[in-house]
């Protein structure tokens, strides 16, 4: 029986706490600071999961034995090293890597550099300091349209620029080396346009070179339908993606997985977690475009609801490191994630509208995103605000149900997507 803390407060904290919260091994579970949507399934605790210490001397007091920590964010400020630092918190598991593991996800160079070290299918690349300008500038000019631009470091989903004319590129990479995403583009990637349709494939490792793969999903960024518009966090995701096949997840599995599992064993990389492989499908090959060092958001909607096997057994692998000894079950059926957002997302949205009819949504799932509790009222607290996933024996079936879950929630400026799913 475990104490866990989930560190976290979006649609991905919820369905983890969802399904942690089924599982006959949890003992209780903590939520920091977590959303109202989440009150079910854990205790929500008011923590600043950025004040290191405050976040330890809790795990201290209530005897936690596992941190899952949710975003980004914390793992490549360092808060796994800080946690096992303490002298008072040995035998505490933190799932999520240690600051050098967190480099897949803190800086593009570096993902880059691993993968060339280990033979991991990425696109070619070059990388540019501040004292490097013309170099880039006339690097640029070899390559052909569209140019591929990335932040090294972390920019919340919005470092990368994919631009179709060289004039523009080079105007974009001086401003970038110039400070137009502060010091996370102090250092850019230019890198080759690679022509495919994505895929997100999930798999916890317990830092001894086991791991499991979790099922696959697919995310719709943009804010229109047939992905136009601007990008967003998450309109939505599918999971089975169609187009992973058994064989081409053996692909995935023998060029990318192993490589990087092996590849951070090598390198002394004590990685206990998840490893987030966003991957492009290349004329049926597997691509890497980039690495995260956490879950994926709103992958995790219908990661979750797809995964039979418990998951703090999962966890237990992982501290135990012995995750080979675990085993991992898929739900056969498809699982359609539809999220709802604020009226003017990703521009500027108003808050505090009052939610209603979540209770009337049947045979589905409802992850909070950005909630707030008000007054006795749930409220809107974000620009992605909550989602509705559910199942189906077709993707068709699992987002006609989806639909009519979205149709039950109302709030003002209410949004979503009608189309998740439908590329495939
Ligand atoms: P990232 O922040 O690395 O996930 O990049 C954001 C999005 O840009 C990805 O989800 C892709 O759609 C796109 N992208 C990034 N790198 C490439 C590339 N080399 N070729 C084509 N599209 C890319
Ligand atoms: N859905 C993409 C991400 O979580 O970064």
């Amino acid at each position: 029986m475990k104490n866990i803390l989930l560190l976290g407060s979006g649609g991905r904290e919820h369905a983890i706490a969802w399904k942690l919260a089924q599982s006959p091994l949890l003992k209780k579970l903590y939520i920091a600071p977590g959303n109202p949507g989440m009150a079910s399934q854990g205790e929500l605790v008011p923590l600043d999961m950025m004040d290191f210490p405050a976040v330890a001397d809790f795990v201290a007091e209530k005897s936690i034995d596992i941190v899952l920590v949710g975003p980004e964010v914390p793992l490549v400020a360092g808060l796994t090293d800080y946690l096992h630092s303490r002298t008072d918190l040995s035998g505490v598991t933190v799932i999520g890597p240690s600051k050098d593991g967190a480099q897949l996800e803190g800086s593009k160079d570096f993902a880059k550099e691993f993968m060339m070290r280990h033979h991991i299918p990425t696109a070619a690349h070059r990388t540019f300091n501040g004292t490097q300008i013309e170099e880039g500038v006339a690097f640029l000019a070899t390559m052909k349209a569209p140019y591929v631009l990335k932040a090294d470091g972390l920019c919340a989903g919005k470092g990368v620029l994919i631009l179709d004319s060289l004039e523009e590129a080079q105007e974009k990479f001086r401003e970038m080396l110039g400070g137009m995403f502060g010091n996370a583009s102090a250092s850019v990637v230019v890198e080759e346009f690679l022509s495919g349709i994505e895929c997100s494939v999930f798999v916890i490792t317990d830092g001894a070179g086991h791991y499991r793969i979790l099922p696959e999903a697919k995310d719709y960024k943009r804010i229109g339908e047939h992905d136009t518009g601007l990008n967003t966090g998450g309109m939505g995701s599918v999971s089975p993606v169609k187009f992973a096949t058994p064989e081409w997840m053996s692909k995935v599995e023998t060029r990318i997985i192993i490589p990087t599992v092996n590849g951070l064993q090598e390198e002394g990389i004590d990685y206990q977690g998840f490893i987030f492989f966003g991957l492009i499908n290349v004329e049926g090959n597997p691509y890497v475009i980039e690495y995260n060092c956490r879950m994926g958001d709103p992958e995790t909607e219908t990661v979750m609801p797809r995964l039979k096997s418990d998951l703090v057994d999962l966890l237990e692998g992982v501290s135990e490191r012995n995750l080979d000894q675990r085993i991992v079950e898929f739900d056969e059926r498809s699982a359609v994630n539809v999220m709802m957002v604020s009226g003017g997302y990703p521009g500027n949205y108003a808050k505090g509208f009052p939610i209603t009819g979540c209770d009337e949504v049947e045979g589905s799932i409802v992850f909070h995103s950005g909630t707030a509790a008000q007054d006795g009222h749930i409220v809107t607290a974000g620009g992605r605000v909550i989602s509705v996933t559910s199942y189906g024996d077709t993707k068709d079936e699992a987002l006609a149900r989806s639909m009519e879950g979205v149709s039950k929630i109302h709030y003002e400026g209410k949004y979503f997507r009608r189309d998740i799913g439908q590329d495939l």
